[in-house]
This record gives structure tokens, C-alpha cells and sequence, in this order.
């Protein structure tokens, strides 16, 4: 086994692409060992040469197969993990009547129950340190309901409220362990041919936001050194919109994003 000057290791799933993997390259550029998860990792491979100082576990595991979580965490604290970033997650797209309850459940399974889970066995472990972080992935899609795309919303909606729950009562118990959310908006990568049109004719939606990379460098940076706040925005424009949820009546925040969702 390869290590860094600290030993310390980060474990980010969903690590084989898109932002997961630019959060395995970023944590790597900072000389964290990564363990990296996700159902094939083997693109997680190719960082080994350019990285031979570090040491890259590769883990396929299928986490919205719950006993994987236990599984995965039993076998991670034989490392030293400092950091966890929950990031593995997907949507369903369409209107409720039509998307198929069986790959919802499923969406459920990984976007909450793994996450909660593995929240949950990590944070006991932090909080007996004294230190180590969490990172959960939620979304601009978590800050209100989301019509044609519901499941999806309400699974980030339930990371937000969890995690920033959780944080304040780590402040509160005057802990060093933080659980921080970070809340992306639309970005390129995958996410959109697999989550949003499975099983349409329609063409993933042209996506204008930042580059993975560019996402990755910017929010690690934050949600690595916050002690108060809760979650990490990044972009004028995405802080203008979680704004106008907040403050826009209702109906009106609906009915947009209805008609956004169903036109995509
Ligand atoms: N991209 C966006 O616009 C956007 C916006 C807001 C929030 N987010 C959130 O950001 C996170 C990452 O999304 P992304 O855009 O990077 O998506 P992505 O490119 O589709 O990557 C998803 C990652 O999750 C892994 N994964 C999927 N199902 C899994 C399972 N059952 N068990 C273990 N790993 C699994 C995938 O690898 P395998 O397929 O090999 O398992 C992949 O590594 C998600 O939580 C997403 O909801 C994304």
C-alpha cells in the first residue's frame, strides 16, 4: 500500500466519472489516498500512473444495494478516512404518472438510504475522533419541489434538510466534525443521458454551467474549510434562482419549473 505524508484518505463514491471523478482528481492534486467507489471503477486505474506517490483504491460496490453500505464501511475504516463525499446519485424524469416506480425505488435507495447510511456509520466514527469530514451531494434541485422531475427533487430536498441538520448539531456539540452540502446546478456530464431520459426518445438537454473540474476545484476548496456555514452555492446565477424559491410566491416557482422540466 502506497501513502502520503499524513496516511489520510478520502472516500468519494460515485467515482468513476463526471463529478465524482473530478473530486477523486482534485483530492489527488491535495495528496489525499483516494478510495474510490462505484459500480466500475476501472477508469479510476489511469490516475495510478500519474500518481504514483498516492495510493487509489478502486472499490466496485452497487450501494443502492444496502448491504454494500455496511459492507463498504467496514472495510474503509481499516484505512484512515478523513473524508467522505457522498456523491453517487441519479434522477428519474417524467411526470409521476408515467416513471417507473421500480428505478425510483431504486433512486431512493441510492440517493437517500446510502447516503443516510453511510452518513450515519461515518459521522459516529468522526465525532469518536473528534475530526473528519462529510461532503453530500444534494442540488439546486433541493430547494424546492420539482414538477416532471419529483422523485429526483424531493431525494435532494431529504440530503439538504439531513445534512444541515446534522451539521448545526455538530456546532452546537462544539464537534470538528462538519457535514457540509454542496448544491450544484446543471453541469455536463452524464447524469443527464442516464437520469433524466432513460427510456424517452429525447436528447440529453444542452448543458451551459461550469466544466466538472472547474465545479470540483471551486466547492472542495470551500466545503473543506467551512466551520459555520452549511452549504456551498457556487454561481450568481444559481444564488439568484435558490433566491427567488425562497422569496418568489410559490405557484410562480412552480409553475416555472414545470414548464422548464416538461420542455427539456
Ligand atoms: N450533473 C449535474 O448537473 C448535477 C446537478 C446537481 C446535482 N448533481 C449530483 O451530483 C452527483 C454526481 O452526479 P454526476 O453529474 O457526476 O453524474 P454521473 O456523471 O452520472 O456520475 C454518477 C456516478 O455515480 C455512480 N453510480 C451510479 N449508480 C451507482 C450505484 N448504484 N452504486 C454506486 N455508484 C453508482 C456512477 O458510476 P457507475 O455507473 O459505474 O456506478 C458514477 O460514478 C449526483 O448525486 C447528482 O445528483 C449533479
Amino acid at each position: 500500500m502506497k501513502k502520503n505524508n499524513t496516511n489520510e484518505y478520502a472516500l468519494v463514491t460515485g467515482a468513476s466519472k463526471g463529478l465524482g471523478f473530478a473530486y477523486c482528481e482534485e483530492l489527488l492534486k491535495q495528496n489525499y489516498n483516494i478510495i474510490g467507489v462505484a459500480r466500475e471503477t476501472k477508469s479510476l486505474q489511469k490516475l495510478q500512473t500519474q500518481y504514483p506517490h498516492l495510493d487509489i483504491q478502486a472499490w466496485d460496490y452497487d450501494l443502492s444495494d444496502l448491504k454494500n453500505c455496511h459492507s463498504l464501511f467496514a472495510r474503509a475504516i481499516k484505512f484512515n478516512v478523513s473524508l467522505l463525499i457522498n456523491n453517487a446519485g441519479y434522477g428519474v424524469w417524467g411526470l409521476f404518472k408515467d416513471t417507473d416506480l421500480e428505478k425510483e425505488l431504486n433512486m431512493i435507495d441510492l440517493n437517500i438510504k446510502a447516503l443516510h447510511i453511510l452518513t450515519k456509520l461515518f459521522v459516529k466514527h468522526f465525532v469518536e475522533k473528534n475530526c473528519g469530514r462529510v461532503i453530500n451531494l444534494a442540488s439546486i434541485a433541493a430547494f424546492a419541489p420539482g414538477p416532471v422531475f419529483s422523485t429526483y427533487f424531493a431525494s435532494k430536498a431529504y440530503v439538504l434538510s439531513l445534512s444541515t441538520a446534522i451539521n448545526t448539531e455538530l456546532k452546537k456539540q462544539k464537534s470538528l466534525v462538519r457535514v457540509i452540502s454542496v448544491c450544484p446546478g446543471p453541469i455536463k456530464t452524464d447524469f443527464w443521458s442516464r437520469s433524466e431520459y432513460q427510456n424517452t426518445n429525447k436528447k440529453p438537454p444542452k448543458i451551459k454551467g461550469m466544466t466538472p473540474e472547474k465545479f470540483c476545484h471551486q466547492s472542495l476548496k470551500k466545503a473543506l474549510k467551512v466551520m459555520k456555514k452549511n452549504i456551498i452555492l457556487l454561481g450568481l446565477g444559481n444564488r439568484f434562482l435558490v433566491t427567488a424559491m425562497k422569496y418568489f410566491p410559490q405557484s410562480l416557482v412552480l409553475g416555472q419549473t414545470y414548464s422548464r422540466q416538461k420542455s427539456r
